[in-house]
């Protein structure tokens, strides 16, 4: 077995030493690159025809489910920290712009393919049917904070203000789960799961910020 040591003490590290030491070594661009494949592949089947016989439905959907999983792993990295002093603070931007991504993605499908820019029935979608309001909601609370996820942003907002914008990625990530539980006629386990998931992720921050405004 490797022995893993830390470069100024002989101790063996410890697994989050090791996780910690091995994140310095790999850089957040590197997300950038992967985080795009399952949805490049996707697409890539879609051309192939190798979707089933919905092809449309699977590439949809896929995306938004895509979107949703890089929201949990977003709102992962706080807790992550605080819990088990694994840092992985550096991909929370990459994460995010990829989530983001996704939903862009997710939407154009949408419009061009789904609805094929037919803006009747697309205005009739955004007013009337409550599953696209929510997921149109969360996907313009979205837009800000894309725009605003880069370090230039950061120093004209100010930190403060900028938190602030940044906690809509509560709102989209509840909106956008709702979206997908109101899609379906029935109640459904795995949409009511990523709402859940929301759930717990934002209730652990909502504690800590209660114990901290305490103390
Ligand atoms: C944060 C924003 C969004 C998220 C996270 C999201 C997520 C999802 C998810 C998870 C699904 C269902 C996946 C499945 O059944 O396996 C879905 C389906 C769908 N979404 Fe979204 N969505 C978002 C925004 C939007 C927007 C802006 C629109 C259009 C205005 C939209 C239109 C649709 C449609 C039409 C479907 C159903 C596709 C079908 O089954 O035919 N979504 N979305």
């Amino acid at each position: 077995m490797l022995a893993w040591t830390c470069t100024n003490c002989t101790e063996p590290m410890t697994l989050v030493q090791k996780v910690n030491s091995a994140t310095r070594r790999v850089p957040a661009w590197l997300l950038y690159i992967l985080l795009p494949v399952p949805g490049l592949w996707l697409f890539w089947q879609a051309v192939q025809n190798q979707l089933g016989p919905d092809p449309l439905d699977v590439l949809e959907n896929g995306l938004g489910e895509y979107a949703l999983q890089l929201l949990i792993a977003g709102l992962l990295v706080t807790p992550v920290r605080n819990l088990t002093k694994i840092n992985l603070i550096k991909y929370r931007r990459a994460i995010g712009l990829m989530a983001f991504a996704y939903v862009v993605a997710h939407f154009t499908v949408y419009l061009l393919l789904d609805q094929q820019l037919y803006w009747d029935a697309i205005w009739k979608d955004i007013t009337k049917r409550p599953y696209i309001i929510f997921g149109m909601s969360a996907f313009l609370v979205l837009v800000p904070l894309a725009m605003t996820s880069n370090n230039l942003s950061i120093r004209k907002l100010g930190p403060l203000v900028w938190r602030r914008i940044h906690w809509g990625v509560y709102y989209a990530s509840v909106a956008g789960a709702t979206h997908y539980v109101l899609m379906k006629k029935t109640w459904e386990f795995e949409p009511l799961m990523y709402l859940a998931i929301f759930a717990v992720l934002i209730g652990y921050r909502f504690i800590r910020f209660r114990r901290r405004m305490i103390a």
